[in-house]
């Protein structure tokens, strides 16, 4: 019987690769018919350290024309090739092995692999995309030397690039022409690119800290030039930022970066060549916000900083990804946190943790940051690899201090530069470095789930004794029961988790300053002895300042404490936090009394809380913007046994309509105390003006009123930035009124030749929650905007429904979950990766009531019946069912 786990592989099963690849010479030549013809030839070395064994290759797509070794022509090249995999045994322990192979990149709509976008060829090889190329050991471990030569029309593609640098290039007939590329470092084929297109560059300079001059280029589609300064800007920053925090430096002379419309991911850290989704390369205060920008200057540091963490120190197998992702993400939320608010920052990584990552613990996805089997590793690029991952490395920096976690970086590099190596050799570097015992810690690269932290506290007025009794318990996820399915031996044990703590007075006065307690135990007891400071009353614990570990806090804060903390906490997270949780908490209780069939009610305390908040805005804008923005539907369904979909909705409309109603006059003002003057620039202190003046507008439109609508409208028409346009236009598009139709409309026609605010117009009808917006989404799939071979626009329309539009997606009726699965079984022969991201819209199905879940499994079930779904979507959906 096949058992649903028969794909899977795991990590006890990794082997040391048999032979070496010591040198890669590729000849790519694109025909003019769109088809592509490989030659390779690989410098092959046998491993001496493993037993003797055949050369094992993989391949994808392509169809093999000739095989030789040490120029000797194989006959029946075919015959070599089974299951997929090339294998020769008998090879002399040093050869030469050759192969030609025909690709057909305009065909190959998958984007893994040497794929066409508009004009243009591109590359895509992590995860497993280098063997869509050529015949090759697709794994990170082995690493190889690459010289690679492009031959194609000159006219067509007058750029021919690849990773390293250009030493040759020349004419040849039939106005074709070629270019000849060595990169001097070794590295593993997932970093290999190449580009053959035509399109325009930027170019700049950079002068690294010891003197080298280097060459920068940017390059974009023709005519889309004056909309990467600010990625060239970031870029910059980025190298600069990285010589300064960790002392390293670019190791090229060339750093290319090459803007592409049609990518499955964000971007991709190949070696000297990057190649990034247009999302986070183009930008112009007139078609980009502030988030746009923001997201651009952080995954721009993304790739650069990959660099050191992925490409000099890489991955042994796919199952370390976390080992350059995680570290990689912690190095540019740090960036991030130097260049904009420490604070804002943190709340917004908190936050997205909580939307993607907690959930994903929670459903039938769940795995540890370094999971111990997989079927379909781009299935893995998670949020628990990367959100977590970067949590779980910023624990270490909490337990070392910046100092510890220098030398840990230091050590790591001068042990592993050059090698492929796993999660453990940087754990042993830092704690080797450090001193610091991380022997326990280790567990959170193997367990999965969110831990739960549950606190109470004592106190002995008389002796001034305060205890703090911690305990963590970490509930069972799908991944241990899958594993144990799997006859994986697994132990569960409490994890060393730092729990920073502040303490407050009665007055909100802080009383003990930041300390960072290790909780290694299943529980544990700290006692304070607060005798100096004559307390009356029980001190008002901070817990887990910083959010200084990924878990859920269980601690019976009253309702007045939470105010208190909102208002006084000196660690800015908590006092974010604290508002967090009062709204939950109200909120919640709202869907009680809704679902017992009254009336939900806001109270006092909390408009006097949030009041204060606004209150105090002006002092951090930026700040107040997220204090004052209530937690999302997502989250609040995710603390509910059963999620309530339309109960949820109707009471948060109804806290922001009554917080409107109640601070009215207090939204009017921050609209006119908060307007930005001159010129847009996206400079953190206008951004977060421009973050709280829209934040009060939407809080205003919620209370219909024409006055304000019109308002809305005169903003979306005159601003000069887009930060301002969109936020009115997502708040006209959104509001029940003949407006509505105007904004759709005039933005439309306004943008509708820039692909990336076309995204956002999909996008923002598809988060809408006027009744319609199903039927809505439904017609735009055919409208002219909508390509399902596009990524972006799949994302834009089909993922942001399923995912940011809880009341709809969730509809009672099953419509959103038909919609769905629909979407996803025509995609999936087109794009698998893709099809996969947006299934995972599903991970909540079970989460929902008897009704919900008869529709959702439905829809599953057609989705896993397809004929010849691949092994992206299967492994998804396989998990949801199981
Ligand atoms: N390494 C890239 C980054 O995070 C992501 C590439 C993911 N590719 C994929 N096919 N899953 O910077
Ligand atoms: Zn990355």
């Amino acid at each position: 019987m096949k058992n649903s786990f028969s794909r899977a592989i795991h990590l006890r099963d990794y082997r040391a690769p048999a032979w070496w690849v010591d040198e890669v010479e590729l000849d790519v030549s694109i025909a003019d018919d769109g088809h592509a013809e490989v030659a390779a030839t690989l410098s092959l070395r046998r491993n001496e350290a493993v037993p003797a064994a055949p050369l094992q290759l993989d391949g994808e797509a392509l169809e093999l024309l000739a095989l030789a070794v040490d120029g000797r022509a194989l006959p029946a090249p075919a015959s070599f090739v089974r299951d997929g995999r090339l294998e020769l045994a008998d090879l002399p322990a040093r050869c030469r092995l050759s192969t030609r192979v025909r690709i057909r990149p305009d065909l190959n709509t998958t984007l893994s692999g040497f794929y066409r976008s508009k004009d243009g060829y591109f590359t895509q090889c992590e995860a497993e995309g280098f063997r869509r190329i050529t015949w090759f050991p697709d794994r990170p471990d082995v690493m190889s030397r690459y010289t690679v030569t492009l031959h194609a029309n000159r006219e067509r593609f007058p750029d021919l690039l690849a990773n390293g640098n250009r030493v040759a290039e020349g004419e040849e007939e039939g106005g074709r022409h070629w270019a000849r590329w060595v990169d001097p470092f070794p590295k593993p084929c997932y970093l290999f690119a190449m580009v053959a297109a035509k399109l325009d560059r930027l170019d700049d300079t950079f002068t690294t800290a010891s003197g080298r001059t280097v060459d920068l280029a940017i390059y974009v589609e023709p005519g889309k030039l004056d909309q990467c300064g600010f990625a060239m800007h970031a870029l910059k920053k980025s190298m600069r930022w990285d010589e300064r925090r960790f002392g390293l430096e670019l190791d090229l002379d060339r750093y290319m970066i090459v803007a592409v419309g049609d990518f499955n991911m964000g971007a991709m850290e190949n070696k000297g060549l990057n190649i990034f989704n247009t999302k986070y390369v183009l930008a112009r205060p007139d078609i980009a916000t502030d988030v746009d920008y923001m997201n651009i200057d952080r995954v721009v540091a993304h790739e650069y900083f990959h660099n050191w963490t992925g490409n000099r120190v890489t991955c042994r197998d796919w199952f370390q990804l976390s080992l350059k992702e995680g570290l990689t993400v912690f190095r540019d939320q740090e960036y991030g946190s130097d260049e904009y608010s420490r604070a804002v920052q943190r709340i917004q990584e908190v936050r997205g943790l909580r939307a993607a990552q907690f959930p994903e613990d929670a459903g039938p996805m769940a795995h540890p940051i370094r999971p111990a089997s997989y079927e379909e590793i781009n299935n893995f690029y998670t949020a628990t690899v990367y959100e977590k991952g970067a949590e779980v490395v910023r624990m270490i920096h909490t337990l070392l201090g910046e100092d510890g976690f220098r030398r840990g970086m230091d050590l790591y590099f001068e042990r592993h530069d050059g090698q492929a190596v796993t999660c453990d050799d940087f754990v042993s570097a830092m704690q080797d470095a450090s001193g610091v015992d991380l022997a326990q810690f280790r567990r959170w690269y193997e367990q999965a789930g969110t831990p739960r932290l549950g606190a109470r506290t004592a106190f002995d007025a008389a002796t001034g004794r305060w205890t703090l009794t911690l305990e963590q318990s970490n509930p069972e996820t799908a991944y241990e029961r899958r594993l144990q399915e799997e006859g994986l031996r697994f132990e569960r044990g409490p994890l060393h988790i730092p729990v920073a703590l502040g303490l407050l007075d009665a007055h909100g006065r802080e009383i003990l300053p930041t300390t960072v307690l290790s909780l290694t135990e299943a529980s544990g007891r700290f006692e304070f002895d607060l005798s100096a400071h004559g307390l009356k009353a029980a001190p008002l614990p901070s817990l887990l300042r910083n959010f200084s570990a990924p878990v859920a806090l269980d601690y019976q804060y009253g309702d007045s404490d939470l105010a208190t903390l909102m208002a006084h906490d000196s660690d800015e997270f908590n006092r974010w936090e604290a508002g967090q949780r009062l709204a939950t908490r109200l909120m919640l209780a709202g869907v009680a009394q809704v679902q017992a069939g009254s009336e939900a009610a806001v109270p006092d305390l909390f408009v006097d809380a949030f009041a204060a908040v606004l209150a105090k805005a002006d002092a951090d804008p930026a700040f107040a913007a997220e204090a004052l923005t209530l937690p999302s539907e997502a989250w609040l369904g995710d603390q509910m046994t059963v999620i309530d979909p339309d109960a949820i909705h109707r009471v948060r409309t109804l806290f922001r309509r009554t917080l409107a109603e109640r601070l009215r006059s207090q939204f009017e003002a921050l609209l006119v105390r908060h307007e930005v003057a001159g010129a847009y620039a996206p400079e953190p202190a206008a951004m977060g003006r421009r973050a709280l003046r829209n934040l009060a507008l939407g809080y205003l439109m919620t209370l219909d009123d024409s006055a304000l609508q019109l308002k809305a409208l005169s903003q979306f028409r005159d601003a000069d930035n887009m930060t301002d346009q969109f936020a009115a236009f997502s708040l006209l598009a959104h509001s029940d009124t003949p407006l509505r139709e105007v904004a759709l409309n005039e933005f439309y026609a306004r943008w509708k030749d820039e692909a990336l605010v076309v995204d956002k117009w999909l996008a923002v009808q598809a988060t809408s929650p006027l009744s319609d917006a199903r039927a809505r989404v439904r017609e735009l799939m055919v409208h002219e905007a909508f390509d399902l071979k596009n990524p972006n626009k799949v994302y834009a329309l089909v993922r942001t429904f399923c995912a940011a539009n809880p009341l709809h997606f969730h509809a009672a009726d099953g419509s959103g979950y038909a919609y769905a699965a629909g979407v996803i079984r025509e995609l999936d022969p087109v794009n698998p990766q893709v099809a996969s991201r947006v299934a995972r819209a599903f991970d909540r199905w079970r989460r929902f009531d008897d009704g919900r879940q008869a529709y959702a499994r439905r829809a599953l079930e057609s989705i896993r019946d397809l004929p010849g779904l691949s092994a992206d979507v299967a492994e998804v959906v396989g998990r949801a069912l199981a």
